[in-house]
């Protein structure tokens, strides 16, 4: 057996709640979600850490605007803190070179990443997820057990068309479900309502497009005050007690 398997339970056993920001589809809103969720969580106080497991595509920390900070090593390795946000990515070690790598090395990294991050004692564990039912998705089932999934689709049918398959996978396979979240929504209609009643998961609302969401990217202060924010911040309430 993998050595570190031990040791990841380990790192993830102070973490009250677990939550894979994920989706069947690219360029839904993953990122925006998962980064904006836990510079919400942090604005609440709550203790929040945020691991970006694109490793093809890292982009939370554009997002959050996260510059010239590394992780400490001590016994592992401790994320720096953004905007109060323990914040874990790959981009730490690859930099701005592209990061081409083959499944194997995939779940490796990934492996290494839990077992050396020293999360500490979180309320909330944020991972943002690259797209579609690859590696990242199966290795976060398999080795982070109590982890659950928050869904994010756009109102098109064919982003709903990918994203109902992971959706059936993840019941199939007995992992919770957060719920569904509809984000850039142009104009209000009941499709993505609709589809998620009849997969039998919880529609936790709509985000709609916000034009102003493009010049707060990189800036955590200019983020929380967005619409964007704002919306995502009703459907969060419905998330936790
Ligand atoms: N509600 C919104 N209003 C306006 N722009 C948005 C909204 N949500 C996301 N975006 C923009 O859409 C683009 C894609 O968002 P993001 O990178 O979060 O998607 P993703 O699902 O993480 O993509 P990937 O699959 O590549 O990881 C970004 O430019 C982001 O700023
Ligand atoms: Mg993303």
């Amino acid at each position: 057996m993998d050595p570190r398997f031990g040791v990841i339970d380990k790192r993830l056993s102070n973490i009250e709640k677990i939550i894979s920001v994920a989706s069947g589809k690219g360029g839904v809103g993953k990122s925006l979600v998962a980064s904006t969720l836990a510079l919400s969580f942090a604005d609440q106080g709550k203790h929040v850490g945020l691991l970006d497991l694109d490793l093809y595509g890292p982009s939370s920390h554009i997002i959050l605007g996260v510059r010239d900070v590394f992780p400490e090593e001590e016994k592992g390795i401790i994320p720096p803190e953004i905007h109060g946000i323990r914040f874990m990515s790959i981009v730490y070690f690859t930099g701005d070179k592209p990061s081409a790598f083959r499944g194997i090395d995939v779940t490796n990294i990934i492996l290494e990443l839990l077992a050396i991050t020293q999360w500490g004692s979180l309320d909330y564990l944020i991972i943002d997820m690259p797209p579609g039912i690859g590696d990242e998705t199966l290795d976060v089932i398999r080795y982070i057990k109590n982890s659950e999934f928050l869904i994010v689709t756009t109102p098109s049918k064919v982003a709903m068309g990918a994203v109902s398959k992971l959706l059936h996978m993840l019941q199939e396979l007995y992992v919770p479900i957060l719920g569904l979240v509809e984000n850039m929504q142009m104009a209000p209609s009941p499709y993505i309502k609709n589809e998620a009643e009849k997969i039998g998961v919880n529609y936790l609302g709509s985000i709609q497009f916000d034009q102003q969401l493009e010049s707060a990217i990189g800036n955590g202060t200019l983020l929380i005050k967005t619409q964007f924010m704002k919306q995502l911040r009703i459907l969060m309430d419905k998330l936790v007690d």
